[in-house]
């Protein structure tokens, strides 16, 4: 029997290295009255964590959430040059991405340091962003489904599948990150298809509970329909999160997808 899921999309903006205090101020004056209207999507962002401060005071009396690009995996202490999970939580965030493939690949995040900062930030009331996703030579040998499922299983182990659902999945197929290429609607509903399935042969209610999100180029002439397919439940934005027109579209284009799932969980 499928279970009726209750999804909410969510759109959220990472800004990566990008920005200044001048423009931030200027992108969300533009983008914030353009995406308040849509009530019926989850929208974020995720400033440079010297921004974070700022940028929370704009986002006060909105319905956009805020949240960071990375995290410790440490609690406190001697860790110069790091950012805590409850800092984070402090300053108003609550997301925190973890294990973009820009911090596997440039800063040697391996599978285990991730597993530890998803735990570190369910731990202090955040909600982790988990980014999964292959390369294209990995893609190429037809190993994109094991290695997303390597990914998972790096943190089942650490934090169990109930709290692994209470965070939020990001499927980034590496090749499409910052490219201009993008997943088809196929592929990429293929890939959140076997992430579902995943979670529901371990328990159908994360399953059905649980937003996947999908990040890789997405733009405003491609967001409907990527949207569109049953297990995207909304989009992790870089490059289009910086124009105020192409975040705004993206978000609009969220807006109308009920959640459906491709299998019966
Ligand atoms: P992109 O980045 O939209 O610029 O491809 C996505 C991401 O890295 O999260």
């Amino acid at each position: 029997m499928p279970i009726e899921s209750n999804r909410k999309p969510l759109v959220i903006g990472n800004w990566k290295m990008n920005g200044s205090s001048a423009a931030n101020a200027s992108l969300l004056r533009g983008v914030l009255p353009l995406v308040s209207i849509f009530e019926s999507v989850d929208v974020a962002i995720c400033p440079p964590f010297p921004y974070l401060t700022t940028v929370a005071d704009l986002l006060d009396n909105s319905d956009v959430g805020l949240g960071a690009q990375n995290l410790s995996e440490q609690r406190s202490g001697a860790c110069t040059g790091e950012v805590s999970a409850s800092m984070l939580h402090d300053v108003g965030c609550r997301f925190v991405l973890v294990g973009h493939s820009e911090r596997r690949t440039l800063y040697a995040e391996d599978d285990e340091l991730v597993a530890n900062k998803f735990s570190a930030a369910l731990h202090a009331g955040l909600t982790p962003v988990l980014c999964v996703g292959e390369t294209l030579e990995q893609r190429q040998r037809g190993e994109t489904r094991a290695l997303v499922t390597t990914q998972l299983n790096a943190v089942l182990k650490v934090v169990g599948i109930t709290d692994l659902a209470r965070g939020v999945i990001a499927y980034e197929p590496v090749w499409a990150i910052g490219t201009g290429e993008t997943a088809t609607p196929g592929q990429a509903q293929a890939v959140h298809r076997h992430i579902r399935q995943w979670l529901a042969d371990r328990d159908r209610t994360a399953a059905a509970q649980c937003r996947i999100l999908y990040g890789g180029s997405v733009k405003a002439d491609n967001a409907e329909q990527l949207f569109g397919q049953p297990d995207i439940d909304g989009g992790l934005i870089g490059g289009a999160s910086l124009d105020v027109q192409s975040f705004a579209a993206i978000c609009r284009a969220a807006q109308s997808e009920p959640a459906s799932d491709s299998i019966a969980i």
